[in-house]
């Protein structure tokens, strides 16, 4: 009936001592709250074993008069890893998942009415620990703490323990488990449901009138509200189970929602931040799914590799983001003991997000494991016998190997630059079952912000070679590329400095160019109008000053290019490479336009093959010219149209830009006939920074919030400057406070950090000094809801 929230005033100790679970303990703890990570850690380059320790959270609360005659029910939403708890100095329950809640009957410990009680729970996060991810290698860090939310719910003794609402079409069929009295005599007990709209979502409509389905494009979601009666009609419990109509199908061809057939275009997620780890709250989950949702224009995330906060979950219902959750392990399998948590963990993960609508999958395999059918079995029985609406998936990388699941999932890393982005699913499994791949790139290309600029675009057009191979694969249901975000990892992944640069954003969440691909895959509507040009346009930052394919990255109809205002080409998504995409990335070729013509006095009819001379210059070089373009040149040679001093001569005016004024490129992207978005590329005057919050309005709730701040350097014509890495100072005052460090540098001319809200409604500001001295402040305001 009530929920009490017990996020705050926690004390925390970094070693267990027995002593600490004692009522009269008098030593010295830290004061936190929750969510909290055991250790702030740098951004990079240090120890796992920072964040390894077993420590204990001690917590006091007073039994209150209204609990007589109810059961208090503890629930720890996620602590990293093992987790005892103990009442009043008594131990009552352990958990061996750091990904899983799990909720404790505190009622037979209680103190008496008006006393004190402490509830102490020690959590270990040891990453030898005899449980999963546990055993081997693990390519993320694992950190610890009470990392989500803890909360007590007083209830009658007999009372609802779960409601799982299965849909079929619009149809509905709930299951309902009632606790606190045996099962043969639950039929003493009355339920009813009532079938509301879920009004704090944004697809709403009565029921009463329409029933209307859960999809991407218009997540509908209502509430059931179902009561329990006992014989004299008393009320004991009420519970509000919000979920969403929407029937799936996965078969040899294709992945359905609702009938009809889908794509999947997803990116795997890791839920760790820069230096807190996986400790942030609320917002700052709905956050990550709305930038996978509008600024990544997905349709699917795979919570890679373990189940994530149901904050960020509830919020994919609300967008329409379909997820794909798994149980938590990497490659390891290990002794029976081990297996056996594994087989909790599907139970616990099916049990407690089972009522998702954008849950289509169960990930029941431990990634990237050998096969074990013994094992899989158990796990998929169990996920079948849990829930019969959803197909179990499994991610391996093994082609081939035995399918005791309902769909393949495969990792496919087999595309490495100039081959196929994809496998055709026949080569990977003879099944008639459905076939998503699961991850690609990722480690085949690692990429940093502040990489050279034909890496950095090499790896956007690495992911559009994936994205348009799968889309040219009617077979495949389609994919979660690796990975949205990059991450703190162990010593035997990564760039030696403990991060895997595999995301297509940094650990801030700011885009690198292979954002802009996926962002441009979806319309307007949703993620913007997208416009993004892959070079600066400086030939000088490429090898022998050969720029190689410069692409337009864009979901608008058409995009003109403007070389000095003197316009150049229109492209539209037909020029584009890639055939399967609807706005795949547009090569730019030509840089000359008409102007051969009209300034230089070439004729018309030699236009072409100048064009194509000059192109090839700057893409090969004079050295390494085709032949063929060679053979062209001699040919105009030969017949007076051009010769090697006036070749020179129109390289340095189209393609050096040597001397005199500064090349301005202008790129202007229209949509249904309006200018929507311009792009202008000329060397930079001047840089400054450019300070975005993508909140700024801070709610203590259940607990403390959080607010990210992306820092850019800038030019004047909001262009990034990528090899910006100047330091900013950073400094808050009034109600809110820094997480990390005070000295940020720009990496790839960007950075990021976070304001927290400090338990205080009123106001606050974060300053940042420039490392021109200037300084800018973001103002912040904090209102208490509690
Ligand atoms: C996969 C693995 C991921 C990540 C990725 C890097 O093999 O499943 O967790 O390590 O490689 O590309």
């Amino acid at each position: 009936m009530s929920r009490i929230y017990l996020n705050n005033d926690w004390e925390y100790c970094q070693a267990f001592l027995t002593d600490l679970v004692k009522l009269d303990f008098a030593g010295d703890c830290e004061k936190v709250r929750l969510p909290h990570t055991f250790e702030v850690t740098p951004f990079n380059a240090f120890s796992t074993d920072l964040y390894q320790k077993d420590a204990i959270y001690r917590k006091s609360f007073k039994t209150e008069p209204e609990w007589e005659g109810k059961r208090v029910l503890l629930t720890i939403e996620g602590a990293a890893h093992r987790s005892e708890v103990y009442l009043n100095e008594k131990l009552l329950a352990t958990h061996d998942c750091g990904y899983t809640a799990f909720t404790v009957d505190l009622t037979s410990q209680l103190a008496p009415i008006g006393q004190k009680n402490l509830l102490a729970v020690r959590v270990d996060s040891h990453e030898d620990l005899n449980q999963p991810p546990f055993g081997f290698v693990i390519d993320y860090m694992t950190y610890g703490g009470i990392y989500r939310d803890v909360y007590l719910d007083v209830k009658n003794p007999v009372y609802i323990e779960d409601v799982f609402v299965k849909t079929k079409g619009k149809e509905y069929q709930a299951e309902v488990k009632i606790a606190g009295c045996p099962e043969n005599e639950a039929k003493n007990y009355k339920i009813t449901h009532t079938l509301k709209s879920a009004v704090s979502a944004k697809f709403t409509s009565d029921p009463k009138s329409e029933i209307k389905l859960w999809s991407p494009e218009e997540p509908y979601l209502y509430l059931l509200e179902t009561e329990l009666f006992d014989e004299a009609g008393k009320l004991l419990d009420s519970r509000e189970t919000r979920f969403g109509f929407r029937d799936i199908r996965y078969d040899e061809s294709g992945f359905y929602l609702n009938g009809k057939k889908i794509k999947i275009r997803g990116l795997n997620r890791h839920q760790s931040w820069p230096y807190v780890g996986y400790a942030m709250p609320k917002n700052m989950q709905i956050e990550d799914a709305d930038i996978l949702k509008y600024e990544l224009g997905l349709n699917e995330v795979r919570t890679s590799h373990y189940p994530q906060s149901q904050y960020f979950i509830d919020r994919c219902d609300e967008i329409g983001l379909l997820v794909f959750t798994e149980i938590p392990g990497w490659q390891h399998i290990g002794n029976a003991e081990w297996k056996d948590k594994a087989v909790k963990n599907v139970r616990d993960m099916v049990l407690q997000y089972r009522n998702h609508p954008s849950i289509f999958i169960w990930g029941v395999r431990i990634n990237e494991s050998q096969d074990d059918d013994e094992f899989y079995e158990r796990t998929n029985k169990l996920a079948h016998e849990l829930d019969s609406t959803r197909p179990t998936g499994g991610v391996r990388y093994l082609k081939k190997s035995h399918l005791l699941e309902d769909v393949y999932t495969f990792n496919d890393f087999s595309f490495w630059g100039p081959n196929e982005g994809c496998l055709p699913k026949a080569k990977v499994t003879d099944t008639r079952k459905g076939y998503m791949i699961t991850e690609y790139n990722g480690h085949m290309f690692p990429t940093k912000t502040f990489d050279c600029e034909s890496h950095r675009t090499e790896h956007a057009i690495r992911h559009a070679k994936v994205l348009d191979a799968v889309a040219g694969h009617d077979e495949i249901s389609g994919s979660s590329g690796w990975c949205a975000f990059d991450y703190n990892t162990h010593k035997d992944f990564g760039s030696g400095d403990y991060i895997c640069y595999h995301g297509v954003m940094d650990m801030f969440r700011n885009p690198k160019m292979a954002a802009y691909v996926y962002q441009s895959q979806e319309e307007a509507e949703l993620s913007g109008d997208v416009l993004y040009v892959t070079s600066s346009m400086d030939i000088g930052e490429y090898p022998a000053s050969m720029r190689g394919d410069v692409y337009i990255i864009t979901n608008a109809d058409s995009v003109k290019m403007y070389v000095n205002d003197i316009f150049i080409k229109e492209y539209t998504a037909s020029d584009s490479p890639f055939k399967n995409l609807k706005h795949g990335p547009i090569v730019i070729d030509d840089y000359v336009g008409h102007r051969l013509v009209d300034e230089d006095g070439i004729r018309e009819k030699d236009l072409k093959p100048m064009k194509d001379m000059l192109f090839a210059l700057q893409k090969y070089g004079v050295d390494n010219l085709p032949l063929g373009i060679v053979l062209k040149g001699l040919c105009l040679w030969a017949r007076g149209v051009t010769n090697p001093n006036k070749l020179r001569d129109l390289y340095g005016k189209y393609i050096g830009n040597w001397g005199g004024k500064a090349v301005v490129y202008k790129f202007e992207a229209f949509r249904g006939g309006k200018l929507v978005k311009t792009v202008v590329r000329t060397p930079a005057k001047s840089t400054t920074l450019k300070i975005e919050a993508r909140r700024r309005n801070l709610v203590e709730e259940s607990s403390y919030d959080v607010a990210s701040v992306s820092l850019k350097a800038i030019d004047e014509n909001g262009n990034l400057q990528p090899y910006c890495q100047e330091a900013v100072f950073l400094r808050c005052e009034g109600e809110i406070e820094l997480i990390g460090p005070k000295l940020v540098s720009l990496k790839g001319g960007m950075a990021g950090t976070y304001v927290r809200s400090k338990g205080k409604g009123g106001k606050g500001r974060l300053y940042i000094t420039d490392w021109q001295n200037n300084e800018h402040w973001l103002e912040f305001t904090v209102s208490c809801e509690n």
